[in-house]
């Protein structure tokens, strides 16, 4: 590393590091529960444990962003952090706030509202926390030496993360208005800003991985940019089709968020290029692995997956079953999870001076996990096709065509082991690189020499 500040990325990750293994936990008790086998109902609901699987992801990847742009933000600046005080009382106060934010769902004090169920004076919480972070990474742009284009994506999709909060923050007695607004979070979170985040991400690694000129990586990032916008905005009415709005969402959304996919497609080209172009001499090898996976497993997830069931006609009989669920898996793996797991494995060696970075526990890792979540997509996917054709075109009842889904949450909770024996390896490794020292301030030159350009 090349600033002492940068140390604060740590206690971020390790954050990250400890939500994922619970949020894991949680999809545990889901999975079983599906199967029939519901013990703990009486201390975790399956409404309980859905809230928090599906809360603790989102606060595991954006722990995970911001330790990353703790991490970027100063080496692209060229500038230490600009408080680091600062940034160790926003780290304990979002540790803080979701911790309250958990329990409170396990006594029943959540909103309803899928992924956004933090009820509202938590809200205010996180959103003081949000400026507190915004600020310190504005103030690092600001007081630093240059300004590149990878830093503006990245800290720009931050900031639009943090605005598009507050439509899920007013209150509406309205179902289908609080639904329509509850989208403008979620979707143009996940098909909007977060993969600004991701492309600033990428940029950044594949800068420092492959070795390839800024200019060229720049260049794609703003097409990559571009085609995010184009599409995502408007696919939010792939939401919209039967929820009580105008009709012609329907044809907006059906043609707008078929192009979605074409920015996910622009991302693979991007790493899968600049990786081919590259002098492919970085040691960090898991590194790269992580970030191609993010790159390509994206277009599987969000981009393949997502168009299957994106059309008006298609999604009529999909809304709201496994075929989601399949998606969703899928997507946030490849695009969210990948990165944040990326921009860690890249910077753990650096935070800590320690070269333990191409070990074969690494390797392990990352391919139990991969083969775990593709094996759990396919389970999933198999269980959605059955109960979209059971119950939606045979017509059978909810519950009967749950009972008959059981052998696929069977595969499921084997494919999730599997995954699961992946994570926990990756964050064994993480923890055997131990803390951030300042020494490893010296040692980013024997990194850098190993890097052409
Ligand atoms: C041990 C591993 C995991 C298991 C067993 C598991 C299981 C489940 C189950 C059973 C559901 C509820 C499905 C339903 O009834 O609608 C669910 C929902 C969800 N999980 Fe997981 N999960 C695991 C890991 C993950 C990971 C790693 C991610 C993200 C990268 C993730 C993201 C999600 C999302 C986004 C949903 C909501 C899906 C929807 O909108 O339909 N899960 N999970
Ligand atoms: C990384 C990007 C993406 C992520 C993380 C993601 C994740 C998700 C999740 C979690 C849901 C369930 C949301 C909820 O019910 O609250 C969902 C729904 C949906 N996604 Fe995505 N998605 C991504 C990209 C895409 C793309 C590019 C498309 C289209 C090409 C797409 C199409 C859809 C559709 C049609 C639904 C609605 C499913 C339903 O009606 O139940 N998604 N997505
Ligand atoms: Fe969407």
């Amino acid at each position: 590393m090349k600033f002492k500040s940068q140390k604060v990325a740590y206690y971020f990750f390790a954050l990250s590091m400890i939500l994922l293994l619970l949020q894991l936990t949680y999809g545990f008790i889901m999975a079983f529960a599906h199967m029939g086998f519901d013990g703990l109902h009486s201390i975790i609901p399956f409404n309980a444990a859905t809230a928090t699987h599906k809360n603790l992801l989102v606060v595991w990847l954006i722990s995970g962003f911001m330790g990353a742009a703790y991490f970027i933000i100063p080496d692209e600046s060229d500038n230490e952090l600009y408080s680091v005080p600062l940034a160790l009382i926003q780290f304990w106060s979002f540790a803080i706030v979701g911790v309250i934010a958990v329990a409170g769902f396990h006594m029943g004090w959540f909103e309803g509202r899928k992924f956004l169920e933090i009820p509202r004076p938590l809200d205010y919480l996180v959103a003081i926390n949000v400026i507190l972070f915004l600020a310190n990474i504005v103030m690092t742009i600001y007081k630093g030496k240059r300004h590149t284009t990878t830093a503006m994506v990245l800290t720009a999709g931050l900031i639009f993360v943090a605005v598009l909060y507050l439509p899920g923050m007013v209150w509406f007695d309205n179902h289908t208005v609080d639904s329509f607004f509850r989208w403008w979070v979620v979707h143009l979170w996940v098909e909007g800003v977060w993969e600004l985040v991701m492309g600033g991400i990428l940029a950044y690694l594949l800068i420092k991985l492959t070795g390839v000129d800024r200019e060229v990586i720049e260049k794609w990032l703003y097409v990559i940019v571009g085609l995010t916008f184009l599409s995502g905005i408007l696919g939010t009415g792939h939401h919209y089709y039967y929820t009580g709005v105008p009709k012609y969402w329907l044809i907006i959304g059906g043609i707008f968020s078929s192009l979605e996919p074409l920015a996910f497609l622009g991302m693979t080209l991007f790493a899968v290029t600049m990786y081919k172009k590259g002098n492919k001499k970085h040691p960090n090898k898991l590194a790269i692995y992580w970030t191609l996976n993010s790159a390509i497993v994206s277009f599987l997830g969000a981009g393949l997956l997502g168009l299957a069931h994106t059309l008006p006609g298609v999604n009529l009989y999909t809304h709201g079953t496994l075929v989601t669920a399949m998606h969703g898996h899928l997507a946030f793996w490849g695009a969210y999870a990948s990165i944040v797991l990326a921009v860690m494995s890249y910077a753990m060696p650096l935070l800590t001076g320690r070269k333990i970075y191409d070990n074969s526990i690494g390797h392990l890792a990352f391919w139990l996990a991969n083969v775990g979540i593709l094996g759990m997509t396919a389970a999933f996917a198999a269980a959605g096709v059955a109960q979209v054709y059971l119950q939606r075109i045979a017509g059978m009842d909810f519950m009967v065509v749950q009972n008959e889904l059981h052998p696929h949450f069977f595969v499921l909770i084997l494919a999730a082991t599997v995954l699961s024996v992946g994570v926990i390896l990756y964050v064994v490794n993480f923890y055997k690189f131990g803390l951030p020292n300042d020494e490893a301030i010296v040692k980013e030159e024997e990194f850098k020499a190993l890097q052409t350009n």
